[in-house]
């Protein structure tokens, strides 16, 4: 659905963004992850037609960024960065506008209206004049202008910036809706909100692309895998770190806190990140200890985007 091939942008000296490629299936929601000044709205940008690329290129269900601008923008649904509209206008007659700018007139532009207003539960909002929603209803009204055209592509700069939690979660689920029928990319630097949403992530670093996978791949690259955190009590801390410590499958132990009641806690990382958390109870039931506390990491998603974009 969206094939990005080497795309590059300059803004005089400075390379914004340095021959990215990757690819986004039909169907899928990828998020496009990197710290602020990476390049995601630059990339999102050209893929909208909004900058023309320095070099490179990208389609959109085939059609060309470079060529093709119309086609590709009749794809495209495009909520920018800190969603703009017209501050003068209602809700409902700035949808009307955006539809009409799109080449609907008549009953069709009404009944485009009204699906979108319903999509984003906007309709009591309908009246209000834009410059006095409160941030969660502008960005919705933004998404609900990006919907008009129903496109199969949809492209959100950091849709739930900005947002309180409820906020963001009505955001997530709206993607989480629209995500049945649409094609979505999705700039974040929230990282929960990649295993919220996403089926895969793209990570971006001074312009390059440093990291792609599902979610579950990218934690599997975390230190904290598989990692187990443990209270016991009824033991002496050292005997446990020894025993933890010689076991075959485990890498390191480390001491943490113990629990409000005493009971010593560790943390047991396991050899080449593995599942040992079978293991580790049957020791701990062999040794008739009293697990007052057993959790198994599926790693961290910001310990992961540190190490690929700052290198360590
Ligand atoms: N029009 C522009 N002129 C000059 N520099 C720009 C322009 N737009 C963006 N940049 C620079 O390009 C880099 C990437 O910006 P951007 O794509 O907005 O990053 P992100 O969305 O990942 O935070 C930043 O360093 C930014 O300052
Ligand atoms: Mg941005």
């Amino acid at each position: 659905m969206i094939v990005v091939d080497a795309l590059s942008k300059q803004f005089g000296q400075f390379q914004a963004v340095d021959e990215i490629s990757f690819e986004v299936q039909r169907g899928e929601v990828v998020g496009f992850l990197g710290p602020n000044g990476a390049g995601k709205s630059t990339t999102m940008k050209m893929l909208t037609c909004y900058l023309p690329p320095t070099s490179g290129n990208a389609e959109v269900n085939g059609f060309s960024i470079n060529s093709q601008r119309l086609q590709v923008q009749e794809q495209i649904g495009y909520l920018p960065e800190s969603a703009p509209s017209y501050n003068e206008m209602q809700v409902e007659e700035f949808l009307s506008f955006i539809g009409e700018v799109r080449g609907y007139t008549g009953s069709e532009l009404r009944r485009r209206v009204g699906r979108v207003l319903e999509l984003t539960s906007l309709q009591e909002a309908r009246k209000q004049i834009i410059d006095t929603l409160s941030k969660g209803f502008r960005q919705r009204t933004c998404l609900a202008q990006a919907l008009i055209h129903d496109p199969p592509v949809l492209i959100l700069d950091e849709p739930t910036d900005g947002l309180d939690p409820n906020q963001k979660h009505e955001v997530r689920e709206l993607i989480r809706r629209m995500s049945e029928e649409r094609t979505i990319l999705v700039s974040t630097h929230i990282l929960e909100e990649v295993e919220a949403v996403c089926t895969r992530a793209l990570i971006i670093s001074e312009g390059r692309l440093v990291g792609l996978g599902t979610p579950d791949e990218l934690l599997s690259q975390s230190i904290y895998r598989n990692a187990i955190t443990l209270s016991v009590s009824g033991v002496n801390a050292e005997t446990l770190l020894e025993d933890l410590n010689g076991l075959e499958q485990v890498y390191s132990v480390e001491r943490l806190e113990d629990m409000p009641n005493g009971a010593i806690t560790v943390r047991v990382f396991p050899k080449d990140r593995e599942s040992i958390s079978s293991e580790l109870e049957k020791f701990l039931k062999k040794k008739k200890m009293s697990i007052e506390q057993f959790f198994v990491e599926r790693g961290r998603l910001d310990e992961v985007f540190r190490k690929l974009t700052l290198g360590n």
